[in-house]
């Protein structure tokens, strides 16, 4: 871990407004600054940085935290290295052996991680007709090169052969299940492998490191695909398949596709520029890194109707951050692992160049589902051709596309362009509107994701959610609040709020009355690190923080989840739930 110190001293020379007006156009407004954020798409600015306590928080998203939290979501980094990021702003240069120190379990992780590919990589060159290399030289025409150049291995059929392997080299049974390379059985204890009879795809981050494994499996049988869940070293959302090799050659255009196979095909057939998402959607995480490397993605995913929605996301998610993107268009061939095997490389070329934008990507999608020799057909077309119109704020492209489509639905240009404006105008209303009735949803607790007790005591929620916030506000009262006789995590009701006291305390012990928030990035999401933020903000908002306050909150809360509030079964079920957990 970075001395919490130079990590100080580098917040303190990074004033959040300078570091972020770096990345958004920020307005004054009172003590504070508004800009639109860079994190969700929108037009009236509700992304807030707060000079007073050097956060920001976005109203519209959630999205919060202090300038770490920022790097980290606007540069696509960890912890370490959006310190490290921000150091090298102000000429603090961190040592990479001062930043790995404490930072253990990650290494570890990563060196556990490629001790297993090179297991998993001998398991499959050891013979010539074990059924991992058949599966990948006969059955999806792989070459040795293939093979090696993306270090593909093969998990045997057996229950703990990498397990064995690595517990020889030292590894605990909790260090492997951390990695997600073991589990253990609940009836005997025992750890087994977590990936059996699949070839391993390794996945590789930017700087070299094994970070996490795809497995598919021989066989017809199910899951098809296992994948390394989040671990301390790898988010899935924020990675991209091949990403390592394909940065050297995409400048221009990137290959966005869906499956590691995919890839794997498409690098073999020359195009190394091609990357995939890792059993997910794409995020905006996603294409934030593609942008930091092209210009201009095109969309490469399955021609089933899943694919396709999946694409129509692809091009929402680019465009917002600012990327050029084209689909391609493979016809009646499911993905382009099968289009290389079937046509070949130089009909894959020929496909890349009669690419298609948004517009005439969901264009053509209306002209197969409507038949335009019927009146009616026309109709129906011209209308959703209305709506997709409207998706496209600047007027110069809707006035192009506009025109083309009329051509081919035999109706007036101008027309379509009248009918677009008035579908933004009353489309906008009606966003803004639910933007209203989410936001009361939001206040009164339900549909709450991150805190999904919320709305079981929001009375005592808010309690707790006032003490953490103060306590984040001004450190000195963390060490109050353990003076507090009978009061501790075990009092707090929601189990959200008790694992951020919990964080707050643990932390606040370890740095030695020193609490920086900023590590708070470490150990929860991005969502969950926005509530907190927000949680402070709220109290920022008050003037009164002082001790007596946060006695009075305790209290609160304490009776918040005494035998008074209970008045149904569910209630009194959580009451005794929560003794218990007292009592214990
Ligand atoms: N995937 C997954 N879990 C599954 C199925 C799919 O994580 N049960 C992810 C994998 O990353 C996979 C991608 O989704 O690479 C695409 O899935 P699919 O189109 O079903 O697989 P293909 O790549 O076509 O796989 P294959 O060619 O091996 O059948
Ligand atoms: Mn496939």
């Amino acid at each position: 871990m970075i001395d919490q110190g130079i990590i100080s001293d580098i917040k303190y020379r990074n004033p959040i407004e300078d570091v972020i007006s770096g990345y958004v156009s920020l307005k004054r407004a009172g003590s504070n600054m508004n800009g639109l954020c860079p994190f969700h798409s929108e037009r009236t600015p509700s992304f807030t940085v707060f000079s007073s306590s050097q956060n920001f928080y976005c109203f519209g998203c959630g999205a919060g935290g202090d300038v770490i939290t920022f790097i980290m979501k606007a540069e696509n980094l960890d912890y370490i290295s959006a310190i490290k990021f921000l150091g090298k702003r102000v000429g603090i240069e961190i040592n990479d052996e001062e930043a790995q120190k404490g930072e253990a379990s990650r290494t570890r992780i990563l060196a556990m991680n490629k001790s297993a590919a090179k297991f998993f990589h001998t398991c499959l060159m050891e013979s010539d007709n074990n059924p991992g290399i058949r599966y990948l030289r006969d059955k999806r025409g792989f070459t040795n090169q293939q093979i090696v150049h993306f270090g593909l291995g093969y998990a045997k059929d057996g229950w703990d052969n990498l397990t064995k392997h690595l517990k020889g080299q030292g590894y605990s049974d909790e260090e492997m299940k951390t990695a997600f390379l073991s589990s253990k059985s609940q009836k005997t204890g025992r750890s087994f492998d977590y990936f059996r009879n699949r070839v391993m795809i390794p996945i590789i981050d930017m700087t070299g490191n094994i970070i996490a494994f795809g497995g598919r499996i021989l066989t017809d049988e199910q899951p098809k695909y296992m994948n390394t869940s989040d671990t301390p070293v790898f988010k899935k959302s924020r990675n991209l398949f091949a990403m390592n090799f394909a940065k050297n050659t995409c400048a221009d255009k990137l290959i966005l596709c869906e499956g590691y196979m995919d890839v794997i095909a498409l690098h073999g057939a020359g195009f190394t520029n091609s990357v995939a998402t890792l059993g997910t959607a794409i995020t905006p995480e996603h294409a934030r890194l593609m942008k930091r490397y092209t210009k201009s993605v095109l969309i490469s995913y399955d021609s089933d109707s899943a694919g396709q929605n999946a694409a129509d996301k692809a091009f929402r998610l680019l465009s917002e951050v600012g990327l050029e993107a084209r689909v391609l268009d493979m016809g009646d061939i499911k993905d382009p692992d099968e289009f290389i095997r079937k046509r070949g490389k130089e009909e894959f070329r020929k496909l890349l160049e009669g690419t298609k934008n948004r517009f005439e990507f969901k264009f053509n999608a209306i002209k197969a589902r409507h038949n335009l020799n019927t009146t009616d057909g026309r109709v129906k077309a011209a209308a959703e051709t209305v709506a997709v119109l409207a998706e496209f704020p600047s007027s110069v492209e809707r006035t192009i596309y506009a025109g083309n489509a009329a051509k081919v639905l035999g109706v007036n240009q101008e027309t379509l362009l009248y009918d677009a404006e008035k579908y933004m105008k009353k489309s906008d209303k009606k966003k803004s509107s639910e933007e209203k009735q989410k936001m009361m949803i939001r206040s009164g607790g339900y549909g709450d994701t991150v805190n999904p007790d919320y709305v079981k005591n929001p009375a005592a929620a808010a309690a707790e959610e006032a003490i953490i916030g103060m306590m984040l506000l001004r450190t000195e009262l963390v060490g109050e609040i353990k003076k507090i006789e009978g009061f501790g995590a075990e009092s707090f009701f929601t189990e959200f709020n008790r694992r951020v006291y919990e964080f707050i305390i643990k932390s606040y012990e370890e740095g030695n009355g020193v609490f920086d928030e900023g590590c708070l990035s470490r150990s929860f999401s991005d969502a969950e690190v926005g509530r907190v933020v927000k949680m402070k903000i709220r109290r920022m908002e008050l003037s009164d923080n002082g001790i007596n306050t946060l006695k009075e909150c305790v209290e609160r809360l304490m009776d918040a989840t005494s035998v008074k509030s209970g008045n149904s079964i569910e209630d009194l079920e959580e009451l005794i739930k929560n003794k218990r957990r007292k009592n214990q």
